[in-house]
């Protein structure tokens, strides 16, 4: 008798993925610039561009794929973003919004060509990590069967969290369903990467111990013997009957399962930054250890706070990221340039930098006094915000307190390779920044980039000594 099978009718929208909103901004690349191999980069703009680009030189290449799309919560989860008029193209991509008006099928409409996309990129070994909640995951998970085929649904893991519960009309809602696919059957997995800890009442059996850790003294499972497969027997048996006794060792922590209690980011954790969907960094540590080793490329399409990059590159991962707010771009750089480990970084931009216009427009955050061909110093005057400038529930965005600088003293027009950066916090004001770069004598451009909670500037100066 033939196969019976279970087929799904979708009315895909008559719009093909290059409808939807194709374009990257931009690309910044981490890590050694010399060393292309070495090199990972984040892409500004809408994933589905991003990943044709990634196409041309990894199609086949990625071995772990991590991606926490939109939940579609009907929300519009960013309402500190905003778009500055006047500003010179490129402009401000679309914010993070969550609304479907076309309910699953049009949330489909963006996801599906999307994972068909990541299929192509995965390596035979690869795997991809897909994070929804009880709104999508059921849907998403018959969409990924269909694109990765079934045998590879490897687990669905629950992430447990511990957060207030309010609802007395229903069960409360405290998980997330991560899907774990793989690309073949021959998938890393490094499970001892992922042990976790023992309970305690497994660490009270291992009560005995000698230079090589915890022990248990166990019989043999040995024909005759009175203390056949016995737990715990008695060390005198160990010292009269050696030949009877073994010491079963504490394993080096459990066998990992797939429902994980992590806490999500409170309001004190140091890794917080504020970003609405923010997840834990233990929580995807976790995913990057067991599905990747030291060198592989991680990506995240979705990559929002930047969880991800940062999580690879402390692993020793090359990384690929992407997101279509500027805001998530500006806290992502953030994190990984405050990271031990200095990162170089550099920004390519072929329709040039996030260009504020004209240095005589007020709607500029910042603005440069000149300086002299003598010094290398010069100041950067902070403007205050126009009170116009409201975000759209009416209060005056907050996002002008500068987060990270940087200057490249000989821009090109096309790379910006800053020669000093800093995420040092600066409040409104003038500010002073003394360059070691700059360069005494010459003609150059030179950049400087402010970023902001909410985005960023750009002012480009031209110096003639
Ligand atoms: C749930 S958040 C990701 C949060 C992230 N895991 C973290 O730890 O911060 C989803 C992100 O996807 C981004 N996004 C939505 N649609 C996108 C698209 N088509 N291309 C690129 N990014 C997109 C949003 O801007 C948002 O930052």
């Amino acid at each position: 008798m033939a196969k019976k099978e279970i087929r799904l009718i979708w009315e895909r929208s008559a719009r093909g993925p290059a409808e939807h909103k194709c374009d990257f901004r931009r690309v910044e690349r981490y890590g050694g610039r010399d060393d292309a191999s070495g090199q990972c980069r984040m892409y500004h703009g809408d994933n589905m561009a991003a990943m044709c680009d990634v196409a041309c030189e990894y199609a086949g290449g990625i071995d772990l794929i991590y991606i926490d799309p939109p939940y579609g919560t009907g929300r519009r989860l960013s309402s500190r973003l905003r778009s500055r008029a006047g500003e010179s193209p490129p402009v401000e991509c679309s914010a993070f919004d969550d609304r479907w008006g076309g309910g699953p099928a049009e949330y489909m409409d963006m996801l599906a060509p999307r994972l068909e996309m990541m299929c192509n990129l995965l390596s035979p070994r690869g795997s991809i990590y897909v994070h929804a909640d009880w709104r999508m995951v059921h849907y998403i998970k018959v969409f990924m069967d269909e694109i990765f085929g079934r045998e590879m649904f490897q687990n669905e893991i629950v992430w447990c969290y511990r957060e207030a519960v309010n609802s007395k009309k229903r069960w409360n809602r405290k998980h997330d369903t991560i899907l774990f696919y793989s690309k073949s059957d021959k998938f890393t997995f490094n499970y001892s990467e992922v042990l976790e800890p023992h309970a305690e009442s497994t660490l009270k059996k291992y009560r005995r111990g000698d230079e090589k850790g915890p022990y248990r003294l166990m019989g043999r499972g040995l024909k005759g013997s009175p203390i056949r497969s016995a737990r715990d027997v008695a060390p005198e048996w160990e010292q009269k009957h050696p030949e009877l006794t073994y010491r079963h060792y504490l394993p080096a922590g459990k066998l990992p399962v797939d429902y994980w209690n992590i806490d999500i980011v409170n309001q004190a954790a140091h890794e917080r930054t504020g970003y609405a969907t923010q997840k834990p960094e233990s929580l995807l540590e976790r995913i990057v250890l067991a599905s990747s080793n030291p060198g592989d490329i991680v990506a995240d399409f979705f990559c929002g706070s930047g969880t991800t990059p940062v999580v690879a590159q402390k692993l020793g991962r090359r990384w690929i990221a992407c997101d279509a707010q500027k805001r998530s771009i500006h806290i992502t750089r953030k994190r990984l340039l405050a990271l031990d480990k200095p990162i170089e970084f550099e920004i390519l931009s072929a329709g040039g930098l996030y260009q504020s216009p004209d240095k005589k427009r007020d709607d500029s955050l910042f603005d440069i006094a000149e300086y002299s061909g003598e010094s290398n110093a010069f100041s950067v005057v902070l403007k205050e915000m126009k009170s116009s400038e409201k975000d759209e529930n009416g209060k005056t965005a907050a996002g002008n307190n500068i987060e990270f600088w940087a200057i490249d003293p000989e821009y090109d027009g096309t790379v910006f390779r800053p020669q000093w950066w800093t995420i040092k916090r600066n409040k409104r004001g003038a500010v002073d920044v003394e360059s070691p770069v700059l360069r005494k004598n010459g003609d150059t451009a030179v950049a400087i980039i402010a970023g902001f909670e909410d985005g960023e500037q750009c002012k480009i100066v031209r110096r003639s000594v």
